[in-house]
């Protein structure tokens, strides 16, 4: 059984899979009550609390799998890219663990970890296909050729990533934090075409969402205070209805370009309700499989170089890709 660990952000989680990738348990404590009333993430405060969650986040994963660490052959973990006060926790007690145990690690990318999300059952898709990862801190348009391959980056955000626009416009319209969800839920009641927000065409396949962040927070600034409880689901849905076309258009158009045939969505992004119906051709992970947990970690665990007892002692993690 592979053991999967991740604290890149705001969530600690611990999961357990087999080899062949089926979920015996996944479980995600999530900390955004802890930050909601700063209105996104303290680094120092995540860190801290990953440190208080890793131990009975990791017992509960066990218990849920009706397993223990001595049916564990492969512990992965994610090295990076997030927070790196936040990661440290998770890679310090992987290799407490492993050590202990005499196991080996996998440092695991975050970015692929969405990715291989695609490849757990019951519906593992295989590559080659083209991918869209939207989250809190990436949007990404990659040539996914393999399962263990890094995949080509064809595009990206130049500005504010996806999940980052559905935050910020979520606290502009006085929702709570994380804004993607709530976003979503109170659209349904608007009127997308209420608004005509803009859609950024930067050259090539890249995006950009920072000027329809501005153009939202000119919308709410004009109306006058008492009328913004009435407009806010208008406003919700023309929001997100840029976001999602921006991402439903470039991510055609770069299915053109490579004569790419198969499409996938991953990352917080893809529990879009609108982008999942806007995109019905592309291969969706689970909902629950969308924002960060760990059953993906431990999925690219699988198909991640391991390092052998005891080289990971001195493994880093790491806050960006360079
Ligand atoms: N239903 C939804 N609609 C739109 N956005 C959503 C939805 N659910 C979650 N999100 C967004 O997904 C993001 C969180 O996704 P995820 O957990 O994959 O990101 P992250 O791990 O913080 O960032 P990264 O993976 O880039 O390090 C948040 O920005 C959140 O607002
Ligand atoms: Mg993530």
């Amino acid at each position: 059984m592979i053991l999967g660990l991740e604290s890149s952000c705001d969530e600690t989680a611990a999961a357990v899979i087999t080899p062949d990738g089926r979920i015996l348990s996944n479980v995600v404590s999530s900390q955004a009550d802890l930050h909601a009333r700063y209105g996104g993430v303290v680094p120092e405060v995540a860190s801290r609390r990953h440190l208080e969650l890793v131990t009975p986040v990791l017992q509960e994963s066990l218990a849920e799998a009706e397993t223990s660490l001595d049916d564990v052959e492969l512990i992965g973990v994610t090295a990076g890219p997030g927070l790196i006060g936040a990661l440290l926790v998770g890679v310090a007690a992987a290799k407490a663990i492993a050590w202990a145990r005499r196991l080996p690690l996998a440092a695991v990318d975050h970015l692929q970890g969405h990715v291989a999300s695609l490849y757990l059952e019951p519906d593992p898709v295989e590559p080659p296909f083209l991918c869209l990862l939207a989250s809190g801190g990436h949007t990404l348009l990659l040539d996914v050729q393999g399962r263990g391959d890094k995949a080509r980056v064809l595009g990206t955000t130049l500005d504010d990533a996806a999940g980052e626009a559905f935050d910020k416009g979520a606290r502009l319209l006085g929702l709570g934090y994380p804004g993607g969800a709530e976003i979503d839920r109170i659209a349904r009641e608007g009127d997308p075409r209420a608004y005509e927000f803009p859609v950024a065409r930067v050259p090539g396949l890249d995006f950009s969402f920072s000027g329809l962040k501005t153009a939202l927070l000119h919308a709410v600034k004009e109306l006058p205070p008492e009328e913004l409880e009435r407009r806010r689901a208008d406003l919700a849905a023309s929001y997100q209805r840029a976001i999602v076309r921006a991402l439903v258009e470039r991510t055609r158009q770069a299915a053109e370009q490579t004569g790419a045939t198969r499409f996938a969505v991953v990352g917080g992004v893809a529990a879009n309700s609108e982008l999942r119906v806007s995109l019905p051709e592309a291969a969706a992970a689970p909902l629950a499989l969308c924002t960060d947990n760990a059953a993906m970690i431990a999925s690219a665990a699988r198909f991640t170089r391991t390092i052998p007892y005891p080289g990971y002692l001195g493994l880093d993690a790491y806050a960006s890709t360079a």
